[in-house]
């Protein structure tokens, strides 16, 4: 086993070795998730503190359920509501969690960096939730062990990952985590939706580029649907999303084109209509669901691993 990190703020800090050992971790926990009593008291007695700052039903609910399956004290903090409203800084709130006791963190936050603030004001671990476009590691870890789970490997797999990448934290930590084990990565875009190629190709220099969803999609593995992050987006960036639709939606066209056996995975929440239709989200080889149910035993491995 490897030595723990105290904190998770994205993928590229671990090494491949750490990111199959909380894989592993996690068929442990979906063991536990399978018994009567969903319960073990591996972290009764410490207190995790959920803070979001931004909106969330996956993420939040599942650390909730994850803290709870542990024994954990389960605190939910939400900015709405909290001193916050009153001026209250970041770095104050997160000192007044730990004089309460709080031992983890687990934090959610419009702005990219702000665990990283966060670490280096609080004693205990912490585990980024989701930081503006820069990463989530959690989304990547589970979308790791529900591709895992269903195809029995990662490496030498065809991921396309389609949408709006200019805006995704879940495709940073995704690409860090499938090339660290070896998948082959192709991102398809707009232009506008993706920014500068040369700033996925000089970090990721394994993967490839593409602007035509129906080439891309030729012999993939798995599709990675994106949601439009019509919250993060400037005006002008596409022409209407009519346009956006027919270039690089998964219809029910290009679904049957697929292989029956090519996952569909969307993070979620679905704009349906928009960057997928229901048929592509609830056909047979979709595992989008299975994305959320993992989303669970991920995060108990996480907390496990951390909690040492
Ligand atoms: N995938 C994801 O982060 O979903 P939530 O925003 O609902 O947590």
């Amino acid at each position: 086993m490897s030595r723990r990190r105290r904190h998770v703020i994205d993928l590229d800090e671990m090494t491949a070795a750490e990111i199959e050992e909380i894989l592993e971790l996690t068929e442990s926990m979906k063991e536990v998730l399978a018994r009567e009593i969903k319960q073990v008291p591996t972290l009764r007695g410490r207190t995790v503190v959920n803070m979001f700052f931004e909106d969330s039903t996956r993420t939040r609910i599942s650390f909730e359920l994850a803290a709870k399956a542990l024994s954990a004290n389960v605190v939910s903090f939400s900015a709405r509501g909290s001193s916050v409203e009153k001026g209250e800084s970041l770095i104050d709130t997160v000192r007044t969690l730990q004089a309460l006791g709080a031992e983890m963190v687990v934090i959610r936050h419009s702005q990219a960096g702000a665990p990283y603030l966060v670490a280096q004001h609080f004693a205990g671990a912490v585990i980024n939730a989701g930081d503006g476009r820069h990463a989530h590691p959690t989304q990547a870890l589970l979308d790791l062990f529900t591709i895992r789970e269903r195809l029995d490997r990662i490496r030498g797999l065809k991921v396309v990952i389609v949408g709006d990448i200019l805006h995704s934290r879940v495709a940073r930590s995704d690409l860090w985590g499938l090339t660290r084990l070896g998948a082959h990565v192709t991102l398809c875009a707009p232009p506008t939706l993706l920014g500068p190629a040369h700033f996925w190709t000089a970090t990721w220099p394994q993967i490839s580029i593409s602007h035509r969803l129906d080439e891309a999609l030729e012999g993939a593995d798995v599709v990675m649907v994106l949601r439009l992050q019509k919250e993060r987006m400037q005006a002008g960036l596409l022409p209407s999303l009519r346009e956006y639709s027919r270039a690089y939606a998964l219809t029910p066209e290009r679904l049957e084109r697929l292989g029956a056996e090519t996952l569909i995975m969307h993070p979620g929440p679905m704009n349906e209509g928009v960057e997928i239709w229901p048929e592509a989200a609830t056909a047979p080889n979709s595992v989008i669901e299975a994305q959320v149910t993992n989303g669970v035993a991920v995060r108990m491995a996480l907390l496990y691993w951390l909690a040492g």
